[in-house]
């Protein structure tokens, strides 16, 4: 189970940087960077509590198909926010994501297969199936973050 413990760490890291981030504003038309910062956070909000769910041994099949249905709905949002001239302060995106966005690409595809893998596993409410397909999209959100989100 100890998989499980670190996706803790993450929402901590989440809860550091909504602290950190009230400083700097957003100020450009349509707030880009804050738009992209406030879908993330939506998606984090129905990513941790399946993390939760599973850590503490109390799998709700219903519970977690709908929430692993929502994050289906909200892993769109961020995407068209990352446009050309969208690297300033506050965001904590890398200037990788500009300089290497077939790479951003193909972090973001790996993360919807494994989103999609995750909504099947919970149809199936099967937990042997639940289990590995979750950490796979942990995986796949540290996978991005790692060259492209400054900690
Ligand atoms: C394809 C790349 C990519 C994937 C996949 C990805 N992220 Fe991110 N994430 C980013 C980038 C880039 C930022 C920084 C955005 C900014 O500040 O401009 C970010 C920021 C965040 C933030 C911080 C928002 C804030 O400012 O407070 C959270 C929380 C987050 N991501 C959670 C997740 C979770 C959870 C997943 C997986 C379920 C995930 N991300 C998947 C690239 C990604």
């Amino acid at each position: 189970m100890q998989k499980f413990a670190r996706i803790a760490l993450l929402a901590l890291c989440s809860a550091t940087l909504l602290a950190a981030c009230g400083e700097a504003e957003d100020t450009r038309p349509g707030q880009p960077v804050k738009t992209r910062q406030v879908a993330f956070k939506e998606m984090i909000k129905v990513f941790e509590p399946m993390g939760v769910m599973l850590r503490e041994k109390r799998y709700d099949e219903e519970k977690f198909l709908r929430l692993a249905t929502a994050l289906i709905d909200k892993r769109e949002a961020p995407w068209t926010h990352f446009g050309p001239d969208t690297n300033y302060p506050p965001t904590k995106a890398t200037a990788k994501v500009w300089e290497e966005p077939a790479r951003f690409e193909e972090e973001r595809k790996r993360f919807f297969t494994a989103t999609d893998q995750l909504l099947l596993a919970a149809q199936s409410k099967d937990l042997k199936r639940i289990e590995p397909a979750y950490q796979a999209v942990y995986d796949s959100c540290k996978s991005c973050h790692n060259p492209f989100k400054a900690r």
